[in-house]
């Protein structure tokens, strides 16, 4: 960790980090924003008013974490108004042209997860330790601002965690045993998502891999796939246990999910001033 070179506010990037760097950026904040509009069509399904009120700080903390990483690209010349005003103006289809949304966060993918306020409950309960455990690894990264927003960032993630253990727990502790049973059934479909968050573990060689070993040489990513998963699986474990729920074993991950982390090639317009 030691090893890299870091870079702070204003210091010269070079080109190929500073196209990675965005690259991986783009795809936190906009998918931050995406999640928090995600969120926020399942308040449909609060059950009581508490339930409702914590489910939209949740929402606006997200908003949060998408505009402290926009903040970070516009001072490197991004043009971040145009990509709030595509996921404002385009909630349900972005155009994958303009922002960076996770597969998982598009309206087509999430919408089939979500049936009822224990799925609501699920989600920060089994999907939201996968992303604890991947954004938290920015936190250490080489461009410090980035891993000082993230630091924030992490801590706010891990109250909706939190907030996920709450509101399962409240499920059971109003629908009883029945309650229970039916959640546990569910955890399944979200472990998938949440083992594919972080992406495949890369075998030596393969295309994927080498794209990989560039974050990681430069200090953009700082832990494997195989790392975080561990991570992920304490975390969930430990949360489903406090529940009162079973972690399913043998669940297979689904990987196309989160689509796009790693696209080599992406080319994130810069404006000419910044350059
Ligand atoms: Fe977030």
């Amino acid at each position: 960790m030691a090893n890299w070179k870091t870079y702070d506010k204003g210091d010269e990037l070079p080109e190929e980090y500073k196209k990675l760097l965005l690259n991986l950026m783009s795809f936190q904040a906009d998918s931050e924003y995406a999640g928090a509009q995600r969120v926020a069509e399942n308040m449909r399904f609060a059950p009581r008013p508490e339930e409702a009120y914590r489910l939209s700080k949740k929402v606006m903390e997200e908003m949060g974490h998408g505009y402290y990483v926009w903040n970070l690209m516009s001072d490197l010349g991004v043009d971040v108004n145009a990509r709030l005003r595509e996921l404002v103006t385009n909630p349900n289809n972005p155009d994958p042209q303009k922002v960076t949304v996770i597969n998982g966060f598009r309206k087509e993918n999430w919408s089939k997860l979500f049936e009822c306020w224990e799925d609501v409950a699920l989600f920060s309960t089994v999907v939201t330790p996968a992303a604890v455990a991947f954004l938290g690894q920015y936190r250490e990264c080489s461009y410090l601002p980035w891993a000082r927003v993230n630091v924030r960032i992490h801590k706010e993630e891990y109250g909706h965690l939190a907030f996920g253990v709450w509101a399962s727990k409240r499920c059971i502790e109003f629908g009883g045993e029945e309650t229970r049973e039916f959640m546990q059934k569910r955890i399944e479909k979200f472990m998938k998502v949440g083992l594919g968050f972080y992406g495949r573990p890369s075998k030596p060689g393969d295309k994927q891999s080498a794209m990989f070993d560039k974050y990681y040489e430069y200090g953009i990513k700082v832990k494997k796939p195989e790392e975080l998963q561990e991570e992920y699986l304490e975390l969930l474990e430990s949360r489903l246990k406090e529940v009162g729920l079973d972690m399913p074993q043998g669940v297979e991950a689904d990987y196309d999910m989160r689509v796009g982390y790693e696209a080599a090639d992406l080319d994130i317009q810069v404006s000419k001033a910044a350059v």
